[in-house]
């Protein structure tokens, strides 16, 4: 599979931006906490798992949950652009 996205700069941004916003309070500023204890190291998962991830979420997840309803709003776009920012989570430096 064509995996160019992951290392797309603006995409990165973008997933970054929207980390930020919406995500870190519950699984960390790196994605290195299980969020509420329940979910597994997102920061550990492959970028495709995380796309894989999050659309299952999206599509079939229990909306009575706030994180599910966060996940709800997500384009495939967002989605990518997630994966391709936590990607650069793995192996940075610590901030
Ligand atoms: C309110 C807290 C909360 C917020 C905000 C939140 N999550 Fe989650 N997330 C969870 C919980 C709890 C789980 C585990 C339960 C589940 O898989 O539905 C989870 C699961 C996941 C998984 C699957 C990991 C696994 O355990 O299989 C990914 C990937 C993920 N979140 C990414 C994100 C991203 C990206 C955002 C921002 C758009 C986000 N989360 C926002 C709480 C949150």
């Amino acid at each position: 599979m064509d995996q160019a996205w992951v290392s797309d700069p603006d995409l990165i941004e973008q997933g970054r931006d929207l980390f930020r916003g919406s995500c870190r309070d519950c699984h960390g500023s790196r994605a290195d906490q299980s969020a509420l204890g329940q979910s597994r190291i997102v920061a550990e998962l492959e970028a495709e798992e995380i796309v894989a991830a999050l659309a299952e979420i999206r599509d079939y997840g229990d909306l009575s949950s706030m994180q599910n309803r966060i996940k709800s709003a997500l384009s495939d776009d967002d989605i990518r652009a997630l994966a391709a920012y936590i990607a650069t989570l793995q192996d940075g430096p610590s901030q």
